[in-house]
C-alpha cells in the first residue's frame, strides 16, 4: 500500500434535478502505485464541464458510461508525471487526461494521455482554448457548419468554453457572428475582446418568440450558421431565423440536462424541411483524428492573440462540487477551472 493519501471527490447521490453540495463527498484515499507500464501524476488543474452532468443519471444509455458511487469523479486534468514506467512520459513532464481529475493523484497507462507543453500557453489553456472545448469548437465549425464569408453564424452558450472560440472561429472566417450570453459582463467581452457584432443578453427575453424578434434584427438576412450549446428557447428562436441551405452543429443542450421530466422539442423542427436544413449532432471524440489539425490552426492563433480567452478560477478540490454546480446557473466566464496542486510552470 502506498504512503501517500489522495484527496479525492466522490458522488454520493445521483442528482434529481439541479445537482447539490449534498450529491458530493471529499474523501481521503491511499493514493496508488504505478505498476508497470504504468505512470503516478499529480494534478494540477482540473476542469468541470457539463457533460458530467449526463454521467450522473445511471438510467440513461449514453455514449459514455455514467459514474459509479464507489469510485472517484473522473474529469479532464493538467498533471505532472511523478513516477513512470512509461518509456514515453518522464517524471516532470506535463500531461492531459481525459480521466485524471477529480482526485490529487492518480495512476495511468498513458492510453488517451497527451503531452501540455507549458512554454506554449499556461496549464489551465490545456483544459479550454487548446483542450477538449477548444477542439469542439473548431469541429463543429470547420467539420460541420463551414461558415462562409459574409453569412450569418448564431452562437448559444457564446461566452463559454466552447462558444467562445466558436465566435471567433466565425469571425476569423469572415462571418457576422451573433452571440447569446447569460450577463452584462460576458456581452461586453463578446462584444469588445471577442468582436462579435452582435451580443444579445438572453436574460433580457422572456420566452422564444421575444429572443427570435431580438435575433431576427440581429440577423436580417436569416442564421446560415448555427452552433447549439443551450437547447430550448435558443433552438426554437434559431429555427424562426434559420437561413435557406442553413448548417447547425448541435453541440449541447445544458438548458435540458436538470430537467426532471422530458421537454416538448421546439415546434417549428418543420423549418428544417422546406429550408433544406442541415442538422447535424456530433460528440467532439468522433473528431480525434483531426486534432493535430486543430492545433495546428488554433494554437498559433491562440500565440497571436486573435483568440482569445478567459478562465474562471476555483483554488482546491473541495471547491469542484460548487464550481459544477455553477456551470449551470452561469458563474463561468470562458473555461471553468480548477487549481488542485500547485501549478511549478
Ligand atoms: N458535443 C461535444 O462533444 C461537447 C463537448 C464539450 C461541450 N459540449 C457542450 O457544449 C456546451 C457548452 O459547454 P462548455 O464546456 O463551453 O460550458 P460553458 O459554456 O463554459 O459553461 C456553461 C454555460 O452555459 C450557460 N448556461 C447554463 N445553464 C443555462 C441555461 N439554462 N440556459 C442558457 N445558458 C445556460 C451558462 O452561461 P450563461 O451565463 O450564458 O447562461 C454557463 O456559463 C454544453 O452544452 C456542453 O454540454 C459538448
Amino acid at each position: 500500500m502506498s504512503a501517500r493519501t489522495s484527496k479525492a471527490v466522490f458522488l454520493k447521490s445521483y442528482p434529481n434535478g439541479l445537482p447539490t453540495a449534498d450529491d458530493f463527498e471529499i474523501r481521503e484515499i491511499d493514493a496508488p502505485s504505478p505498476g508497470p507500464g504504468e505512470m503516478l501524476c499529480r494534478t494540477v488543474w482540473m476542469s468541470v464541464d457539463p457533460y458530467m452532468r449526463g454521467r450522473m443519471r445511471p438510467d440513461v444509455k449514453s455514449y459514455i458510461p455514467p459514474f459509479s458511487l464507489d469510485a472517484p469523479l473522473e474529469g479532464g486534468a493538467v498533471s505532472e508525471v511523478i513516477e513512470s514506467n512509461i518509456p514515453d512520459f518522464a517524471p516532470g513532464d506535463y500531461v492531459v487526461d481525459f480521466a485524471g481529475g477529480w482526485k490529487e493523484y492518480y495512476v495511468t497507462k498513458g492510453e488517451r494521455t497527451q503531452k501540455a507543453m507549458p512554454n506554449l500557453a499556461p496549464l489551465p489553456a490545456w483544459l479550454g482554448v487548446l483542450g477538449m472545448p477548444g477542439m469542439t469548437a473548431w469541429a463543429g465549425v470547420t467539420q460541420i457548419m463551414d461558415p462562409k464569408e459574409g453569412e450569418t453564424l448564431f452562437v448559444s452558450g457564446a461566452a463559454g468554453a466552447v462558444g467562445s472560440v466558436v465566435c471567433q472561429l466565425g469571425k476569423l472566417r469572415g462571418a457576422r457572428v451573433v452571440a447569446s450570453a447569460g450577463s452584462a459582463e460576458k456581452i461586453r467581452w463578446l462584444t469588445e475582446e471577442a468582436g462579435v457584432d452582435v451580443a444579445l443578453n438572453y436574460k433580457d427575453y422572456k420566452n422564444a418568440a421575444e429572443l427570435t424578434r431580438a435575433l431576427s434584427e440581429a440577423a436580417p438576412k436569416g442564421v446560415d450558421c448555427y452552433f447549439e450549446n443551450v437547447g430550448g428557447m435558443h433552438l426554437e428562436a434559431a429555427l424562426n431565423c434559420i437561413a435557406p441551405g442553413a448548417r447547425i452543429a448541435l453541440c449541447g443542450m445544458i438548458s435540458m440536462y436538470n430537467n426532471t421530466e422530458p421537454e416538448p422539442g421546439p415546434p417549428n423542427l418543420v423549418n428544417l424541411i422546406g429550408r433544406g436544413v442541415m442538422a447535424r449532432g456530433f460528440i467532439v471524440s468522433e473528431y480525434a483524428d483531426k486534432a493535430m489539425e486543430f492545433a495546428s490552426e488554433v494554437a498559433p492563433l491562440v500565440a497571436a492573440g486573435k483568440i482569445k480567452f478567459q478562465q474562471t478560477e476555483y483554488d482546491g478540490l473541495d471547491e469542484a462540487p460548487g464550481a459544477f454546480i455553477g456551470l449551470f446557473h452561469g458563474d463561468n466566464a470562458g473555461k471553468a477551472v480548477i487549481r488542485v496542486g500547485p501549478d511549478k510552470t
